[in-house]
């Protein structure tokens, strides 16, 4: 039997516009608010790991595990940095709990951020789009401007075609996201709250992305600056961050699969790797999907809260749009999905979203999201983060203290 692990503490930056901060302070900022957010020095950290996608790319930093060592009590540890694409996030929870498990220390601390706007807020779509290019194929990527609103918009076309789902059918999820985003105190999108005629609309901001297929501004995450840091341990490693097990969430499943990068391979509208991970989380949490009570997908664009849905096993294959038009997806339905307002009102960071997913989640189990999208009496949550094309995918499930 493996060692039970902890969410010990998780803190966020509010997801938008970070202004003018350097990449090295965001990552002081990131470790040392978390840290502080249980009274704790980073020092008791004995290992780490970090993970913003498209650093390099657009602030031209690398080496962030170094970074993570400039602040004071880091230095000479076992820190990390690591990559996945937009599945960066959980990768580096992952890096850390499977550095825990090995024995390398007993409390970890896992980072990740994304820089994408200059330091007056601005954002360079066409830039950002060619950045975030480089995790997909470059068969695939050839003659693409916004490569990825691109490759999803005809993901959402073979979805919509593949099982009669309309834009109006998809436009809920955007909707959903959007209302729960108003409450959320570090969403991006506070203030923006399109009704579906508003999303199925061309005016203004929203546009079909790509002459000839149906993805809309209003079907896309934003582009966002962002923080989330998140302190793990082993049941000893609580004891000596003075917190009780009983206190905390517990990390009881995780798991990642990486599919072929080529999105034109395989079948996308049912991942294989995403599925599988799901399935492997849920198992060695010893739950099933009707257990989970609250949920965070990687709703990159409105079809992933879909398919995001299925993954989850909330919804059979095809069904999943229609979970969030019937109201299930939202606070009060069925099983709640991205009550934090998603990637697509909440924000998208890239490299902090699938620690924030996770985050979100813990802060759903102990009570302790705002009053209009707690979850009543959540035991179990489960969280699905996707790298690229649906390629690399990692899912975890949390228990509640006393579940
Ligand atoms: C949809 C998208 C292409 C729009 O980019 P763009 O054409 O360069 O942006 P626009 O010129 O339409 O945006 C102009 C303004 O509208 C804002 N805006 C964009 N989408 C918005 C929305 N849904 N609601 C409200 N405002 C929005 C932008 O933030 C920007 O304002 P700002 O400069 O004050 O920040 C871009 O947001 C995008 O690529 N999103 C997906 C990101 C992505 O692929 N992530 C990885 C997923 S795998």
């Amino acid at each position: 039997m493996s060692k039970k692990i902890y969410v010990a503490a998780y803190h966020q930056s509010a997801f938008g516009k970070l202004g003018a901060v350097s990449v090295p302070e965001i990552v002081r900022r990131a470790i040392t608010e978390v840290c502080e957010s249980i009274a704790v020095d980073p020092a008791v950290c004995d290992l780490g790991a970090i993970g913003a996608t498209c650093n390099i790319s657009l602030n031209e930093q690398g080496l962030l595990s170094g970074l993570m060592a400039e602040v004071p009590g880091l230095a000479g540890k076992p820190l990390e940095g690591v990559e996945n694409a937009c599945a960066t996030g959980g990768q580096a929870i992952l890096a850390v709990v499977t550095k825990l498990l090995a024995g390398w220390g007993e409390v970890g601390i896992a980072v990740g951020f994304e820089k994408m706007r200059d330091d007056q807020g601005k954002m360079d779509g066409k830039a950002v789009g060619r950045a975030l290019g480089f995790f997909s194929h470059p068969e695939e990527r050839e003659g693409k401007v916004y490569v990825f609103p691109h490759l999803f918009a005809e993901v959402m076309d073979a979805y919509m075609k593949t099982y009669g789902v309309t834009e109006e059918d998809l436009a809920y999820v955007a909707v959903t996201e959007y209302q729960n985003a108003q409450h959320n105190p570090y969403a991006h999108m506070r203030g923006v709250t399109p009704s579906v005629a508003d999303v199925l609309r061309i005016e203004g901001i929203n546009r079909y992305i790509v002459e000839g297929l149906p993805l809309k501004t209003y079907d896309c995450s934003q582009i966002s600056d962002g923080y989330a840091a998140m302190i793990l341990a082993t049941e000893e490693g609580l004891q000596r961050l003075g917190r009780q097990a009983a206190d905390c969430v517990e990390l009881a499943g995780y798991a990642q699969a990486t599919d072929p990068l080529r999105k034109g391979v395989r079948d996308v509208l049912r991942p294989e790797g995403a599925y599988r991970a799901m399935q492997a989380a849920y198992a060695m949490a010893g739950v099933s999907p009707e257990d989970v009570d609250v949920a965070e997908v990687h709703d990159c664009f409105t079809v992933m809260g879909a398919i995001g849905a299925e993954v989850l096993g909330l919804a059979r294959p095809g069904e999943g749009a229609r979970y969030w038009r019937e109201g299930h997806a939202a606070v009060g339905g069925r099983c709640p999905i991205n009550t934090s307002g998603g990637l697509i009102a909440k924000g998208h960071p890239v490299g902090a979203t699938g620690v924030a997913m996770v985050g979100w989640c813990a802060w759903q189990l102990l009570g302790r999201v705002p009053a209009p999208l707690q979850v009543k009496e959540a035991k179990v949550a489960a969280t699905f983060n996707i790298g690229g094309p649906i390629c690399a995918s990692v899912c975890t499930v949390l228990k509640a203290p006393e579940a």
